[in-house]
């Protein structure tokens, strides 16, 4: 059943039940005080109907009643549909004279002789209704004189009379509990409707929420549980959206975090794979073999930890991967350079130069300086072709940080494109790659941050047609303190 229904419903039947149980209780006390009424007026003409018609002897101090005052006192009840009968203290009718005998039970003459007042109504019963006794209401009252019970007087009043008007009384009352009925239904009807629109609009925020829609917030007026409901889940959907939102985020850490670790196996995928065609057609020269295996073991190695790094959940959540900075000797690392690029540089037939002193002491994730290098050594030959690339290592003027300079004689950019190329998916000129090597733009990137890592800078100078630089320090592990302080 629809939730107005039963709050219809539910507010019909305490309504209803309150309306009946109000109805019988004031009935009753209508009833009951009606009746009360009708005895003290009936009491009060038994009591006049003594003082005008009782008279005393003052000599023999005998009293009787006379009968003309009855007569005319008969005939002024009458009128009021009020009947009366005087009984001796023998217990037989003394006015009028025709009465029957067999009003008064013997009980309640024992009421009387002890000077109880008796009032009494006998309702319709079935046998009333065979004699054709329609019901009375009646007051039985002795009078003593000199403590000598002298007579009875029952007054009484068809009860017909006081029902017609007790019954008028119910009839308006149940005109009246109908007419409240109907309006306190029609007014709960709409405070029914109002609440259910309420629910709607929740029920309708939250299908929203069902279908993705978190934005959505409820507008509250804080006065009810319905509001405080609202609250709640206005609470929810905040919450929610927080959530979808970093949901949102991390899915695009992971993808940035998948696709420069794809950029980075890259390199490392085709030398082996150089290295490993030249073993299978034979045609590494006998004394270069030996190091093309360390080169290819150390790609290999390289891979790993790339992969280690690079691929762990928990770092791509925080966002965070770790550098293991040591001190070392780049002269080595830099004279590999040519093997790991070898296969691209003789492509594009490019001659490759490297220029650094024997003992060339670089502070640096050692792995992520060779990415460093082999990144911009890779860009540099896809965009120079039969030209000259250098690399070159030099310590700066104050000695206090490592500076490698790799210079190409290529196509060069003009001064907008490279204030650009550190962005993520920038490529100058779309037109431009060569497809081969450099595909996502990703590349300088993933440089700029690693250096931004080490705390040490990245500049570029460029000229169209002439050639490009880039220029990186690392700076030394005391100098980066020093900065830090
Ligand atoms: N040595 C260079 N000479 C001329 N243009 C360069 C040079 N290095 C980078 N660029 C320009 O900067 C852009 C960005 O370089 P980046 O390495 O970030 O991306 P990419 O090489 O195009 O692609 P990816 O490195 O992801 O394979 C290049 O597309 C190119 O236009
Ligand atoms: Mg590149």
């Amino acid at each position: 059943m629809k939730l107005i229904y039963q709050q219809v419903l539910s507010f019909f039947a305490v309504i209803a039940v309150t309306i009946l149980l109000l109805g019988i209780s004031f009935s009753r006390m209508t009833k009951s005080f009606m009746y009360n009424n009708r005895w003290d007026q009936l009491e009060r003409y038994s009591d006049g109907l003594v003082e005008q018609s009782l008279t005393a002897n003052r000599k023999t101090g005998k009293t009787a009643f006379n009968i003309k005052k009855l007569d005319n006192y008969e005939a002024f009840l009458k009128n009021q549909s009020v009947h009366f009968t005087i009984y001796q203290p023998n217990e037989k009718p003394l006015y009028p004279k025709n009465q029957e005998t067999d009003k008064i039970t013997s009980s309640e003459w024992k009421r009387l002789k002890n000077n109880q007042m008796i009032r009494k109504t006998d309702e319709i019963t079935a046998e009333n209704k065979n004699n054709n006794n329609p019901a009375m209401l009646e007051v039985l009252k002795p009078y003593y004189y000199n403590n000598k019970l002298l007579a009875v007087i029952g007054v009484g009043l068809y009860t017909s009379e006081v029902n017609s008007t007790l019954n008028k009384i119910n009839r308006d009352l149940v005109k009246a509990l109908i007419i409240s009925l109907i309006v306190s239904m029609i007014i709960s009807f709409f405070i029914s409707r109002r609440l259910n629109r309420r629910i709607n609009v929740l029920r309708d925020a939250a299908n929203q929420v069902t279908k993705g829609n978190y934005r959505i917030r409820l507008v509250n007026q804080g006065k009810d549980e319905i509001d405080e409901l609202t609250t709640d889940f206005n609470h929810m959907t905040e919450n929610l959206e927080k959530s979808a939102d970093e949901i949102q985020r991390q899915e695009e850490r992971r993808q940035e975090f998948l696709a420069d670790a794809a950029h980075e196996m890259r390199t490392p995928l085709t030398t082996i794979n150089g290295i490993l065609e030249g073993v299978k057609y034979d045609i590494i020269p006998a004394d270069s073999r030996g190091k093309s295996l360390d080169l290819m073991m150390s790609e290999t190695q390289r891979l790993i930890r790339l992969v280690n790094e690079n691929l762990d959940y928990e770092k791509i959540r925080s966002n965070t991967i770790p550098l293991h900075e040591t001190k070392f000797n780049a002269y080595d690392a830099m004279h590999q350079l040519p093997g790991q690029i070898s296969a691209k540089a003789s492509a594009a037939n490019d001659e490759i130069v490297i220029d650094a002193p024997k003992n060339f002491p670089v502070y640096a994730d050692y792995d992520r300086f060779v990415q460093i290098m082999v990144n911009i050594s890779t860009n540099a030959i896809q965009f120079t072709k039969d030209g000259v690339i250098t690399v070159k290592g030099f310590r700066n003027k104050e000695d206090n940080a490592a500076v490698l300079e790799i210079s190409d004689t290529g196509i060069g950019m003009s001064n907008e494109q490279a204030q650009n190329i550190f962005e993520r998916y920038y490529k100058a000129d779309a037109s431009r790659r060569s497809g081969k090597y450099g595909e996502s733009g990703l590349g300088l990137a993933i440089v700029h941050q690693l250096v931004e890592q080490h705390g040490g800078t990245i500049e570029v100078s460029s000229e169209l047609g002439v050639g490009t630089t880039f220029t990186i320090t690392f700076p030394d592990e005391n100098s980066k303190k020093q900065d830090d302080e």
